[in-house]
């Protein structure tokens, strides 16, 4: 077969390493994909910078040098944001090229239409390096688990922000310098709040349920919340419990319709999600018949996500002479059979919650609080009271409650920060067991 040339739209940390896996490992990749593999051009905006790579490419400004170049077969997008890599993509598809991309903001928000193009053009667009850097994850639902229902899907899909939260907790370190450090690693997104508020990893889950459970890609239906907000007592208090604090991508399909969530969660410390650290990602995916199964690995950084950016580019090259009908479906379901599921309201979730609050230290206290749980029918599994400090006049007190509806546990939460014996607002973390 003919060599298989490619051209990057970026060339920047997934970029590089791209590169450097192909140059590397050639002999390698050829023998697996049965053709040689070549990048030819690269677009960046910074000429004298990419040059300081040193790289045999042929470097431009401008993108129709790739996505309008009769002789590039595959588009490899890894430069980031919606446009104009969303203009580039559909350029390249419309011009009857195969796509890879580490896009996954660009995938979770429009995929759908990417996909619906490249549907009728019959040209692949391959995403593995969008969710959770070099873990095949995307490949492994797609096709390992293709057997099952899946049930849920739940894991650590943002390489930067737990690094942050584990080197906060490990050593102490302050958030902004650990932040800078994921940066320099080249772990991080172009704007990092899409990390450290739990955007990016919507991004990741939007893609994972779609694969998941077969319906269209939509970003705007997941919750998303942060780590901003989790507190050095929280994860202090969380471990005397049992528990670790991990920010979480949770996907679950339930009678009522699908759930999509990302928030910081506690996770029995006896799971082995609870003990991801670094930069590293983990996926729990529960299919009907193999039962649990984890996928773990680097979630981030070059070489990682190079691999899975050129895994990709060798799937398209063994299927370029595969029957476009007959190839693995974009989002594993055959395009006829995405199914529009309801996905659910924050306020239909049943999860436990891990709850910290301080309150006035006298008698009768304890009892007021509890009286607002069952008046919400909100069962109470574990509570621990701090003794006040020296002098002061309120006690921080922590509960644990059992798998409630949020909805209860949103109109508990109203009563609590009204409650004249409770000091300030109280701090909310959601529990999963993933038994
Ligand atoms: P970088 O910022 O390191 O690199 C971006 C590259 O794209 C640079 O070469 C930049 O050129 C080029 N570029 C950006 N905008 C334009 C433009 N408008 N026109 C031409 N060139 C442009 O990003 P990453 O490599 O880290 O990320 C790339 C993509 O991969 C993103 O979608 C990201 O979400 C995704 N991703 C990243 C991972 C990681 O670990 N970093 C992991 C998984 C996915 P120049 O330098 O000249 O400005
Ligand atoms: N910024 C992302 C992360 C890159 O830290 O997980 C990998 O998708």
């Amino acid at each position: 077969m003919r060599p298989i040339k490619v051209g990057l739209l970026g060339l920047g940390t997934v970029g590089v390493g791209t590169v450097k896996i192909l140059r590397d490992n050639a002999t390698e990749i050829s023998r697996r994909a049965g053709c040689e593999i070549m990048v030819t051009h690269a677009v960046v905006r910074n000429i004298d910078k990419a040059k300081a790579q040193g790289f045999d490419i042929e470097l431009s400004t401008d993108a129709s040098t790739v996505i309008d170049n009769p002789e590039i077969d595959v588009v490899c997008e890894v430069m980031g944001g919606e446009e104009p890599a969303k203009g580039y993509i559909l350029q390249a598809i419309a011009n009857g090229k195969h796509v890879v991309t580490a896009n996954k903001a660009l995938i979770a928000i429009h995929g759908n239409e990417i996909f619906s193009l490249a549907q009728d053009k019959g040209v692949m667009v391959a995403f593995e390096a969008a969710v959770a850097g070099g873990i095949p994850v995307i490949k492994a639902i797609r096709e390992g688990l293709a057997a099952n229902r899946i049930q849920s899907v739940a894991g650590i899909i943002n390489g930067t922000g737990n690094f942050i939260m584990t080197e906060m907790r490990d050593k102490g370190r302050a958030f902004a310098d650990v932040l800078a450090e994921a940066q320099a690693l080249g772990y991080a997104e172009a704007d990092p709040t899409f990390d450290v508020e739990g955007i990016d990893a919507a991004h990741k889950l939007t893609i994972l349920s779609s694969i998941a459970f077969g319906i269209p890609l939509k970003f705007e239906a997941v919750y998303t919340e942060g780590i901003s907000k989790v507190s050095s007592d929280d994860v202090q208090y969380a471990s005397e419990l049992g528990y670790n604090i991990k920010h979480l991508g949770i996907a679950r399909k339930t009678q009522r319709g699908i759930e999509m969530r990302v928030h910081p969660t506690l996770v029995p410390k006896r799971r082995l999600l609870a003990n991801v650290d670094g930069v590293m990602n983990a996926v729990l995916v529960q299919g009907d018949a193999v039962g649990p199964t984890i996928h773990y690995g680097a979630g981030a950084g070059e070489m990682p996500t190079g691999s899975s950016v050129v895994a990709d580019i060798v799937d398209v090259a063994r299927t370029l002479t595969a029957d476009p009908e007959n190839r693995v479906p974009h989002l594993a379901f055959q395009a006829d059979q995405i199914e529009p599921l309801p996905v659910l309201a924050s306020h239909d979730f049943e999860t436990g919650y891990f709850l910290r609050m301080q309150v006035e230290d006298r008698p009768g206290v304890l009892a007021d609080i509890t009286a607002i749980f069952g008046k919400h029918e909100i069962s109470i599994e574990a509570v621990i009271q701090k003794e006040p400090e020296d002098h002061e006049s309120v006690a921080t007190l922590i509960l644990l409650t059992r798998e409630i509806n949020e909805g209860a546990m949103n109109d508990a939460l109203t009563a609590l920060n009204g409650a004249p014996s409770v000091v300030g607002e109280v701090s909310r973390i959601r529990v999963e067991t993933l038994a």
